[in-house]
């Protein structure tokens, strides 16, 4: 998959770090804002939104991907996360499999308040993952 370019990678942590001002985290206090590039160059952001029911709270990632996906977007190339802490915070266990369905080469990039930064791909995150080639 071809990484973002410079140019890229920064629309990508404007978009996540905006994104991070709009997360709806009452319960947890714990802001994330992801961008995704998807193939063809457009860019989608999300944030994470709680919810009083706390299983049915949902991932920045995942709002991004979604919103991609609902687009008519669908080939994912890269996600950067990014939230407002001293450590770098990667996706967790099920937005991993969720890159997986639309970006198995994927790029995963986490930023943070700190010079800490993770650059990393999803084969790396999510060895032998399952994915839609499982089901043929
Ligand atoms: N969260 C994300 O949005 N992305 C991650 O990669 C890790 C966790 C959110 C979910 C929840 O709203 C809060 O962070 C605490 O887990």
């Amino acid at each position: 998959m071809k990484a973002p370019t410079p140019a890229q990678l920064r629309k990508l942590e404007r978009a996540a770090r905006a994104a991070a001002t709009e997360a709806y985290a009452p319960y947890s206090r714990f802001r994330v804002g992801a961008a995704i590039l998807m193939e063809g160059g457009r860019i989608f952001s999300g944030c994470n939104v709680e919810n009083a029911s706390y299983g049915l709270c949902n991932c920045a990632e995942r709002t991004a991907i979604f919103s991609a996906v609902a687009a008519g977007r669908r080939e994912l190339r890269c996600v950067l996360v990014y939230t407002p802490t001293k450590t770098a915070t990667m996706p967790c266990g099920a937005c991993r499999q969720v890159i997986n369905e639309f970006g198995p080469e994927a790029c995963v990039i986490s930023i943070c308040d700190s010079r800490e930064r993770i650059e990393t791909t999803l084969p790396t995150l999510l060895p032998g993952a399952f994915g839609p080639a499982d089901l043929a």
